[in-house]
C-alpha cells in the first residue's frame, strides 16, 4: 500500500504506509515523523490516515524540511478538519488571510507570541482541535518550544485533587490574553469567553485530560477568588514544573509541527532576543464542546 508519492523534491525518499518512521522524541509526548513530503497540492488519504494514530499516540508530530505553499500548508489542515480563524483576525477590519496565524518576534518584540505555558485559543465555545506551525525564519539559536502531555498533567495529580477537580468549571477569557500583550479589548469586538469543565475528556479517545491554561483562564467557577488563584497556580506550576510531562522541540526553517490542542500545551522559549523569529500557523476547528469527565471514585 503507497503513501504519497508523488513529491519532486530530489533526494527525498517517499516511503509508504508500513514505513511512516516515527521516533518518539520523550515517553511523555511527541514524535518526529520522517520520509513524508506534505508539500502537496494533494494529500494521499493512507498517508493521513497514518498519521493520524500518530497523532493520537504521541500528540506532536515534528515533520522537518518541509516547504509548503500556504495552500499546501491549509490543505494540510483541512485533511484534520475546518480551518479556524483567530478571534483577533475574525473583525471585517482585519487585513490579510485570516486562516494563517503569523508568529513573529524581533528586536521590536515586548512580548513573545505564546512565551508561556497555554492551549490555543480555548476561549472559544469550541476550542481548536489541533494546529500545524511551520517555522520559516529561526534565529541562529534558542527560540524551541517546550510541549506538555495534558493527560498525563491530570493522571500524575492525586486522587484526592483529581476528586476535587472533577465537578469543577472554569472561565477561559480571550480579553486577558489580550492585556497581557498590553492590547485593550475593544468594546466593539467580539472577545469570546467560555466555561470549560477544568477536567475534561478526549473526544477521540476517551482520556481525562487537565483543561487549564494560563493565557485563557480566568478563574474556577464558584470558588472565592483567592482559592481559585490559589489552585489555578498549583496546577500551572504541576504543569510548568514537570519535565517528565514535556517534550521540546528545536525548529529550523522549514520545521512543520502538528499538535494535538485539546490534550497538550505548549510554551513558545523567549531565549533568542534580539534575533527574529517568524512562522506561520494554521489552526484547525475543534468539533465539540469540551464535556466534563466522570469522577473518578
Ligand atoms: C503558539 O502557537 O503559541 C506559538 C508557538 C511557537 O511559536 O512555537
Amino acid at each position: 500500500m503507497l503513501a504519497h508519492l508523488t513529491g519532486d523534491r530530489p533526494g527525498v525518499t517517499l516511503g509508504t504506509v508500513q514505513d511512516l518512521d516515527i521516533d518518539p522524541i520523550s515517553p511523555a509526548i511527541g514524535a518526529e515523523v520522517r520520509g513524508v513530503d506534505l508539500a502537496v497540492d494533494r494529500l494521499d488519504g493512507e498517508l493521513i490516515d497514518a498519521i493520524r494514530p500518530a497523532f493520537l499516540d504521541h500528540h506532536v508530530l515534528v515533520f522537518r524540511d518541509q516547504h509548503p505553499t500556504r495552500e499546501q500548508h491549509k490543505n494540510l489542515g483541512r485533511a484534520f478538519g475546518s480551518l479556524h480563524v483567530h478571534p483577533s483576525q475574525r473583525s471585517p477590519r482585519f487585513r490579510g488571510d485570516r486562516e494563517i496565524f503569523v508568529v513573529e518576534s524581533g528586536p521590536e518584540t515586548r512580548l513573545n507570541n505564546g512565551g508561556l505555558w497555554h492551549a490555543d485559543v480555548t476561549c472559544d465555545e469550541v476550542p481548536p482541535l489541533g494546529s500545524i506551525l511551520l517555522l520559516t525564519d529561526a534565529p541562529p539559536n534558542g527560540g524551541d518550544t517546550l510541549f506538555a502531555n495534558m493527560h498525563l498533567a491530570y493522571e500524575t495529580l492525586s486522587q484526592p485533587i483529581r476528586r476535587m477537580l472533577g465537578p469543577l468549571t472554569a472561565v477561559h477569557d480571550q480579553r486577558q490574553d489580550l492585556r497581557r500583550y498590553g492590547y485593550e479589548p475593544r468594546p466593539d469586538h467580539d472577545h469570546p469567553v467560555n466555561h470549560h469543565p477544568v477536567v475534561t475528556v478526549h473526544p477521540e479517545t476517551g482520556r481525562p485530560l487537565l483543561f487549564v491554561n494560563r493565557a485563557f483562564t480566568t478563574a474556577i467557577d464558584g470558588l472565592a477568588e483567592h482559592e481559585s488563584q490559589a489552585l489555578l497556580e498549583l496546577l500551572y506550576r504541576h504543569i510548568a514544573e514537570q519535565p517528565r510531562l514535556q517534550c521540546r522541540v528545536r525548529w529550523e526553517p522549514g520545521t512543520m509541527v502538528l499538535w494535538d490542542n485539546r490534550c497538550t500545551q505548549h510554551h513558545a522559549v523567549w531565549d533568542y532576543h534580539p534575533h527574529h523569529r517568524r512562522g506561520e500557523r494554521v489552526t484547525i476547528e475543534g468539533t465539540v464542546r469540551p464535556a466534563p469527565a466522570p469522577t473518578p471514585s
